[in-house]
């Protein structure tokens, strides 16, 4: 049985009727480009081919009902309703927070409805199970209530939900990536002004290995918010001499300039991982459009490196899985990816040399952590669609 037929068939026990609609979106894997995105960076991520499913049925009762197959909370608010954030971590938080960006927008539905969630995102993987929740639900809203909203409004008000209803001061590129993947293909994005190229992942002969470190990703919202709020101080202190809304307008040679206006010495260390970022994702999408992979995987190795000395954002985890891959004939570059503290790392990898890197380097992994950790094979997908 398929993940859909499982979920038909759960929806019709759960709710007594059939399913009238289903819809899928994906969660993504950056490759490069950390950090960036709320900077006016750029990033490079791409939709993955798993994601979250929504089973959804019209009801009479006027009622939206909420249930998962992968948590056991459920819920129910009438679609008149005053919707705020529930109190404490809920799943439903993610759903919720996107169908209450479309009613700020006039937009809400007209009747009841029914909806079963089902995902196979490893969830605190760091591969956005949580965007693809918001973007799910944000597109499948637009089509039922025919609000005609964009895709990248639907990215938009996916971003709003995570801000606004689980807290996260994040950046657009998890939503926008899960609502506008294209298969085989990464997205360079600029989260200045959302211009997007879709750049063919042609990686020659190489596969992308994600190493799940199944150290539940600690980037608990705080940490996050925490760098946020130091990259806004750099800024402050730069405009002191510099025109710049965003930290990634800094060229390296500006910033050798601008950083003595950095007073905090932790402050500067963030903004220079952050302003060499941007630099590192630059020429590493101009090494792949080159044909360049052993470019491309370096840059990845000294953006991991960046993010662990400057950033600050690894943690023992993700470094060991790293160097682990590091040491690995037949890898182009390895590095964490996501929001970091845990979740993934992305390596490139010779095909003929997958299965020796997960057994290398799961056993490595283990020795120096004790954990088992886990290996996928990701292909670049879709953005959220209907299935049927
Ligand atoms: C998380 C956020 C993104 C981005 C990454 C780090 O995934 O949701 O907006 O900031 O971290 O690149």
């Amino acid at each position: 049985m398929t993940n859909t037929d499982v979920l038909l068939r759960s929806f019709e026990e759960r709710y007594g009727r059939k399913t009238e609609r289903v819809y899928f979106a994906p969660g993504r894997v950056n490759m490069i480009g950390e950090h960036t995105d709320y900077n006016g960076g750029r990033v490079f991520p791409c939709a993955l081919s798993f994601g979250t499913s929504l089973a959804v049925a019209a009801n009479d009762s006027g009622l939206l009902r909420f249930a998962s197959l992968n948590m056991p909370e459920t819920r129910e608010t009438g679609i008149g309703d005053q919707w705020h954030p529930i109190e404490g971590k809920s799943w439903v938080n993610y759903a919720l927070g996107a169908i209450a960006q479309a009613a700020k927008k006039g937009v809400r539905p007209a009747q009841g409805y029914d909806l079963l969630y089902s995902g196979d995102v490893p969830i605190g993987a760091g591969l956005s199970s949580s965007a693809a929740l918001e973007v799910v639900t944000a597109f499948a809203f637009n089509e039922l209530c025919g609000s005609g909203f964009c895709r990248t409004e639907i990215a938009q008000m996916a971003q709003a939900a995570e801000h606004e209803y689980a807290g996260v001061q994040c950046g657009i590129m998890d939503q926008f990536a899960s609502a506008q993947g294209r298969q085989g293909h990464a997205m360079y994005l600029d989260c200045s002004t959302l211009d997007c190229e879709w750049v063919p992942l042609d990686l020659t002969g190489m596969q992308i290995v994600l190493a799940n470190t199944r150290s539940p990703h600690k980037l608990s919202s705080g940490v996050y918010n925490e760098r946020v709020a130091q990259c806004r101080q750099a800024v402050e202190d730069i405009r002191k001499a510099f025109d710049i809304q965003h930290l990634a307008e800094l060229t390296a040679e500006q910033f050798a300039e601008a950083e003595k206006l950095i007073s905090d010495e932790t402050v500067r260390r963030r903004a220079r991982h952050v302003v060499s970022e941007a630099e590192r994702t630059k020429q590493a999408v101009e090494a792949l459009k080159a044909g360049n992979i052993g470019l491309f995987g370096r840059l990845m190795n000294a953006s991991h490196a960046s993010l662990r000395d400057d950033y600050e954002v690894t943690g023992r985890e993700l470094d060991a899985m790293a160097e682990a891959a590091w040491a690995e004939e037949g890898v182009a570059g390895s590095r964490m990816t996501g929001g970091g503290f845990g979740g993934c790392t992305v390596s490139i990898v010779r095909e003929d040399a997958v299965e020796e890197f997960k057994k290398n380097v799961g056993a490595a992994y283990k020795k120096r952590t004790g954990l088992t950790a886990e290996f996928y094979v990701a292909q670049a997908g879709d953005g959220v669609r209907r299935l049927m």
